[in-house]
């Protein structure tokens, strides 16, 4: 890679430090790098090299406006193009479908990256050291990234698993949420379902089917708030033997409660 213009959009300014460090490794590689303002499309013709695309992660997915200028770029013509964003926890398979839409277009990919910064979303401030340590494993992630994009070694769509001991489920298990791609994102041995059901009949059998399927940790327990016309056969126990799997039901007066152990050494 000879040059790079990356097309950057940050929110609060997590993405923007991040594009800033990449910029800069890049350049020390030798790579001359611009950056732009995500938005214009004309401005990627304009601009000579790999394509990059930056910008942070909402709600498992990107903005609207970030699919947009994806959907808008003109035709890659097999021109190499690679992706950084920026999160807190998890993307939901996000990197896999750009790939494809990038692919679709004609880009190649060089390589992607997601990047750990501290939540702009979350009510409690981290205290500094807590943001400062975050940051600096984030940058030190950046300049290893700028190093495999140069050396070809980047790659399309990392597999970043977020290890947690329970993880609910998007918009109460619906099949166009919970993805495999989301599943596959998270090692957790509980997945939680909180609904009961009533306007969408949610969760949906194929959002647990998926969880059944490709959940990384064996076998999985599915917890449920209530128990509902539409998530009581998952007690089946017949079921439950053939496919592997636990199940546990709240009540309708106090909902349902998990003990996790805790471990003093973190
Ligand atoms: C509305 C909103 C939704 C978010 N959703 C997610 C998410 O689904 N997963 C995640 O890991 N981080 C999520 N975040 C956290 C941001 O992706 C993260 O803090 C990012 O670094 C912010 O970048 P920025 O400062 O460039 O806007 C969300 C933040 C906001 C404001």
């Amino acid at each position: 890679m000879k040059a790079a213009c990356i097309h950057c959009f940050s929110g609060t300014g997590n993405t923007l430090l991040a594009t800033r460090r990449l910029a800069q490794a890049l350049n020390e590689h030798g790579v001359a790098t611009t950056w732009w303002r995500l938005g214009s499309p004309a401005a990627v013709e304009a601009s000579p090299g790999a394509l990059g695309i930056a910008f942070p992660v909402a709600c498992q997915s990107t903005y609207p406006f970030v699919w947009d200028f994806v959907a808008s770029l003109p035709p890659g013509h097999g021109r190499g193009v690679f992706v950084l964003d920026t999160l807190h926890m998890v993307s939901g398979g996000l990197l896999d479908a750009l790939r494809r839409q990038l692919e679709a277009k004609g880009y190649r990919p060089l390589g992607a990256a997601e990047i750990r910064m501290p939540s702009n979303l979350a009510l409690r401030a981290m205290p500094p050291e807590g943001v400062a340590s975050v940051v600096g494993r984030a940058m030190a992630a950046i300049d290893a990234f700028a190093d495999d994009l140069v050396a070809g070694l980047a790659k399309a769509a990392p597999q970043q698993q977020m290890e947690v001991d329970a993880f609910k489920l998007p918009h109460h298990g619906s099949m166009n949420n919970v993805t495999k791609a989301l599943v596959e994102a998270v090692n957790c041995p509980c997945w939680l379902f909180s609904t009961d059901g009533t306007q969408f009949r949610h969760p949906d059998a194929v959002a647990i089917a998926r969880v059944i399927c490709y959940s990384a940790q064996q076998p999985v327990t599915l917890i449920f708030n209530v128990p509902s016309t539409f998530n009581r056969w998952w007690s089946n126990p017949g079921w439950k033997t053939m496919y592997g799997y636990e199940t546990e039901y709240g009540n309708h007066t106090d909902g349902i409660t998990i003990d996790f152990p805790i471990n003093d050494d973190q």
